[in-house]
């Protein structure tokens, strides 16, 4: 009796005196928290206490980022959000039975259910990755909480928590947004795991379903293109018999990230630079177009976002409701011939690619089943109505099913391949695409007539604006200057017929794409006379004036340049907005320096031919040409290729040449690939010419030295291609860098020369950086080399490692527009 009495004590006392000097970060049953008291993290990254949102007077328990100023005080966690304390009366206490309550003046407020094994000697302790967590004091694993504000958040995923369910506990997160920025009360968005079928994420309103995340597919859900490796966090998804879960990790302790459900119901990544002045950058996690909308087509239908209207149905299916087809696509399709369901000769399957898969609910998985089983399986249950890979790593595995109608198919970037099931008669030779081509015949015929229209309202709007002008009236339109203006420039550049374009690039053809730009698709085609053209559709979210996009066009349109890609022309009709340009037969630089057989055909006179093109292409763009345009996404994809092998510059920063009072309205969304930008970019969201500087110095050692700088791996250090050079650049070995194949053709002078200017380049610092005019200058023999300081991101190997599809990585950023992009002169 004695000896327990004795160890009680000598527990209470040791946790006495263990509060007693580490009192910052936790509190025990002897201490509280009063309003106006906080206890900081040991590592100082978060604060718990006392705080009143927005312009509330209501006190309320919650924890914030430490280390953000306080005066945009953000904040992770809500204790008490339906609860709030009236006066600053409440205190903040651990009872003995290891209960944390919320008292104020007259009644208390109980935080914490009650804990299924109640410690002798219970803490709260607030940690470093903002987990408030209660267990015992004398618990020799200190990991064994009673009980965690991560498996209770409020709006804010943060590094760390496990977002899904764990069946053994029962415990299911969810994400529940605040009222309003003044009301932390649950609003009326929630974010949560469905394991009906195989797992998907939902966001709901109230109880619908507005948003789906698609299943896991091995590498991202299916309906979220834009989780990709990334510099600022990785990211697991794990599911066994325990849980269900996804989950993140910050890769550089001094940038903080953190996902967060709006009140607008969207859910939102936020990153913040340690140390920068600007605010939280946003980074794009879904488009939010009327695709992501769950269901927008109904069952059977396709979105597809470059179409107007978006829905289409899948191939050889049929409106249901014809009537109301164009106007209510929520009822979508029917099949034009039932099932057969005669077994293996009665149906067949009909493939999609680059799809988001449709809902999971009615599903069934194997992850051991290879793509053929995966079809006989499906063949022998009459509901089976499609199937795909589970896992589309490598050659794809696993097996999913889908029973039930199809419901929220869209096409989309990074999309995966999905087989749906279809009477074998369809399949017929002739027979289905004879229908098919009626089917097709019949919307030209109605795009025709309807394009007819539009453009011979068009012609007479402008012939009567003509006259207008010449019989010397006002016209009184703000933009009667620029008509004025760039009359002559229209006559320059031809007006596309969306007809002609729909032809060329038979009706924009998935096996036409040729791949994702920064604002859209891009599609091979083919005009009349045989001329080869690549369309490029221009994203609809760029909110912008027909005025104003035919001014872009028409600024595109002086900058020639041989080293820039031509435009051949341009179109609108209604909200589409499109640009011609020539296509490239050789394609783009990335496919011949990273291709073990096709890097053999460029020498070093080729790459230096190459080398010294883009640098005069950027120059121009940088300073001759008639606009300042920093073009933000340089990188080997975006360097064509003519037929001698002349490289163009493609992708330039198009949607943001604009006059100085627009540029903040489109300047919010700023756009990059990993790899290729630069420090300060990637960070902080700040852009220069110096940034273009940065991506080019990464594209001339890429070019050199035939490795990706994104991925690159060496056995006997972590750094990237940029850390590698500068290495052996410092130890005076920089001739062990060049390519293989480089090694009987090169101008070493030449080479070296051109490392040490790509090392430049990618100084850490922007104002180190050359300008594009030293570049030239240096890469011709001429100027003074200097000895290239520090690289940005080169030891952050795993930062820069992306895949090789290389999604681009699009943020939105709030912070002024003098940092980024474009100056007119
Ligand atoms: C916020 O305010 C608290 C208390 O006034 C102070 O201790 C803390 O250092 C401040 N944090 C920052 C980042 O300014
Ligand atoms: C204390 O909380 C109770 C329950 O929420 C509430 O009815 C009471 O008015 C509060 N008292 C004060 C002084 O805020
Ligand atoms: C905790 O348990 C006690 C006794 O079983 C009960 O009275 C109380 O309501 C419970 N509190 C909560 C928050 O569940
Ligand atoms: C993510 O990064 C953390 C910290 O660097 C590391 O411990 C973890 O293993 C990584 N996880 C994955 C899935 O790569
Ligand atoms: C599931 O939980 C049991 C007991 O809690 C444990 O033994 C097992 O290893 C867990 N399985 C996995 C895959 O984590
Ligand atoms: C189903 O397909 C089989 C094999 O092609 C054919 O013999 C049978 O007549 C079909 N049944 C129906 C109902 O179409
Ligand atoms: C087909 O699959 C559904 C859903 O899994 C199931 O309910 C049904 O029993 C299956 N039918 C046959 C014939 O196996």
């Amino acid at each position: 009796m004695d000896s327990i009495t004795n160890l009680l004590l000598s527990s209470f006392l040791c946790s006495i005196l263990v509060v007693s000097t580490t009192a910052v970060n936790r509190i025990s049953t002897t201490q509280s928290i009063k309003d106006g008291d906080t206890i900081v993290s040991i590592g100082g990254s978060f604060a718990l206490g006392f705080f009143s949102p927005g312009s509330s007077k209501k006190r309320y328990i919650g924890i914030w980022y430490n280390k953000i100023s306080n005066d945009s005080r953000t904040v992770v966690w809500v204790a008490n959000r339906e609860t709030p304390v009236t006066d600053s009366s409440g205190v903040l206490m651990v009872t003995q039975q290891g209960v944390l309550v919320l008292l104020n003046s007259t009644e208390s407020i109980i935080l914490s259910s009650n804990l299924t094994k109640p410690g002798k000697t219970p803490v709260a302790e607030l940690l470093d990755s903002g987990n408030f967590v209660l267990r015992n004091a004398d618990d020799d694993n200190p990991q064994n909480y009673l009980w965690q504000s991560f498996d209770h958040p409020t709006d804010t995923f943060l590094p760390g928590m496990k977002f899904g369910i764990n069946y053994k506990t029962g415990l299911d997160m969810i994400l529940r947004s605040w009222q309003s920025s003044d009301d932390p009360a649950q609003g009326d968005y929630t974010y949560s795991m469905d394991s009906h079928g195989f797992p998907q994420y939902f966001i709901r309103k109230d109880t619908v379903k507005v948003f789906r995340s698609g299943p896991w597919n091995g590498v991202r859900f299916s309906g979220m293109p834009t989780i990709s490796s990334n510099p600022i966090y990785n990211f697991t998804f794990v599911m066994n018999q325990n849980e269900t879960y996804f989950n993140y990790n910050l890769l550089d302790s001094s940038v903080v990230s953190r996902m967060v459900l709006n009140q607008d119901g969207v859910q939102r990544r936020m990153t913040w630079k340690e140390g920068s002045s600007t605010s939280w950058i946003e980074h794009l996690t879904t488009e939010m177009t009327n695709c992501d909308t769950l269901a927008f087509c109904g069952p059977y239908g396709l979105c597809t976002v470059s179409n107007s209207p978006e829905c289409g149905c899948l191939q050889l299916f049929e409106p249901k409701f014809p009537k109301d087809w164009g106007t209510d696509w929520s009822n979508g399709c029917v099949r034009r011939t039932p099932l057969n369901c005669s077994g293996v000769n009665g149906d067949k399957f009909w493939k999609y690619s680059g799809v988001k898969v449709p809902d999971t609910e009615n599903s069934w998985f194997s992850v051991s089943m290879t793509l053929k089983e995966c079809e006989t399986m499906c063949l022998k249950n009459c509901s089976c109505m499609a199937y795909a890979n589970l896992d589309v790593r490598g050659e794809g595995s696993g097996c999913l099913l889908w029973f039930d109608e199809l419901v929220d198919i869209r096409v989309i970037k990074n999309g995966q391949d999905l087989y749906v099931r279809m009477d074998a008669s369809e399949f017929v030779l002739g027979q289905a695409g004879h229908n098919w081509n009626k089917a097709k015949t019949i919307i030209v015929i109605l795009v025709v007539s309807t394009a007819t229209l539009i453009l011979g309202l068009a012609i007479s709007l402008y012939i009567w604006k003509e006259w207008q002008k010449r019989e010397g009236k006002t016209i009184g339109h703000p933009e009667q200057g620029y008509y004025k203006e760039s009359k002559n420039e229209d006559i320059e550049l031809p007006l596309f017929h969306l007809v002609t374009i729909t032809k060329a690039t038979d009706n924009f053809a998935i096996d036409n794409k040729l791949g994702e730009g920064g604002f859209g698709p891009v599609y091979k085609g083919m005009l009349e006379g045989g001329q080869e053209i690549a369309v490029k559709l221009l994203s609809k979210d760029s909110k912008q004036g027909v005025d104003e996009f035919k001014n872009e066009v028409i600024c595109i349109a002086k900058l020639q340049h041989r080293n820039l890609v031509k435009l051949l022309g341009y179109c609108i009709q209604g909200e589409e907005r499109m640009l011609i340009y020539e296509f490239m037969p050789n394609n783009n630089l990335d496919s011949f320096i990273f291709d073990q057989s096709q890097k053999m055909l460029l020498d070093w006179p080729k790459r230096f031919h190459i080398i010294n093109g883009i640098a005069r292409g950027l120059l121009y763009l940088h300073q001759d040409s008639r606009l300042r345009i920093i073009h933000r996404d340089l990188k080997g994809s975006n360097i064509l290729l003519d037929h001698e092998m002349n490289p163009k510059i493609s992708d330039f920063g198009l949607a943001r040449i604009f006059e100085a009072n627009e540029t903040q309205a489109n300047t919010r969304r700023v756009v990059g690939t990993y790899g290729y930008m630069s420090p300060e970019y990637a960070v902080e969201g700040l852009f220069s010419v110096k940034s273009d500087v940065f991506s080019f110095g990464v594209l001339v050692l890429e070019i050199v030295s035939g490795n990706r700088n994104r991925g690159f791996y060496h056995q006997d250090h972590h750094l990237n291609l940029l850390g590698h050079a500068w290495r052996l650049y410092k130890e005076d070995r920089t001739r062990e860098l060049i390519d293989e194949p480089l090694q009987d053709s090169c101008n070493l002078p030449e080479v070296l020369r051109s490392i040490q200017v790509g090392l430049l380049c990618v100084q850490q610092r922007p104002e180190d950086r050359p300008n594009m005019a030293s570049v030239v200058l240096m890469l011709g023999g001429e100027g003074a080399l200097t000895h290239p300081k520090q690289p940005g991101f080169f030891t952050e190997r795993n930062l820069l490692e992306a895949e090789s599809t290389g999604s681009n990585f699009e943020q939105c950023s709030a912070n002024t527009i003098s940092t980024t992009v474009v100056e007119a002169r």
